[in-house]
């Protein structure tokens, strides 16, 4: 099994960014726990991180025929990108949203995913864990459908 793993904008910045909102750790250990908990689980991790919207479009297009599943964090473009979202409703490959903060308990502006309009699921407000819970998660719907 084959996931496309996504982070958008300013998630590279984390450790710097906001530590009391999005912990201490930075974007390498991220990448990291993502590629262990892939090595424990037998999943083949393709990792991108982007700034740029349209960056996340091509990913999410060029991974059509390519991987079984997406695990999603489309950072500040959660709540405004509808071109994302419809990428994700074009390739229909199935796709889990995560976000580390809990988003529903933020800023009004927040409340809104778009994307996840197009995932079967979202694990918000786990930290670094949500990535695990979301990788399980498409694990498990994957074989459950094969
Ligand atoms: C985030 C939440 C978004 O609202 C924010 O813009 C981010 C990170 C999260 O992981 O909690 O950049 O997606």
């Amino acid at each position: 099994m084959k996931f496309l793993i996504i982070n958008g904008p300013n998630l590279n910045m984390l450790g710097l960014r906001e530590p009391d909102i999005y912990g201490k750790q930075d974007f390498a250990a991220l990448e990291e726990f993502i590629r262990e908990t892939c090595r424990a689980e037998g999943v083949e991790p393709v990792l991108f991180q982007s700034n740029h919207e349209g960056a996340i479009v091509d990913a999410i297009q060029a991974a059509y025929g390519e991987v079984d599943g997406i695990v999603i964090n489309p950072a500040a473009y959660t709540h405004t990108s509808v071109a994302i979202l419809d990428a994700l409703k074009a390739v229909r490959i199935p796709a889990v949203e995560v976000h580390l903060s809990d988003i529903s308990k933020r800023e009004s502006f927040r409340q809104i995913s778009y994307a996840g309009m197009a995932c079967i699921k979202s694990f918000v407000g786990l930290g670094f864990e949500g990535y695990r819970q979301a990788i399980l998660y498409l694990k498990e719907y994957l074989s459950d459908k094969t």
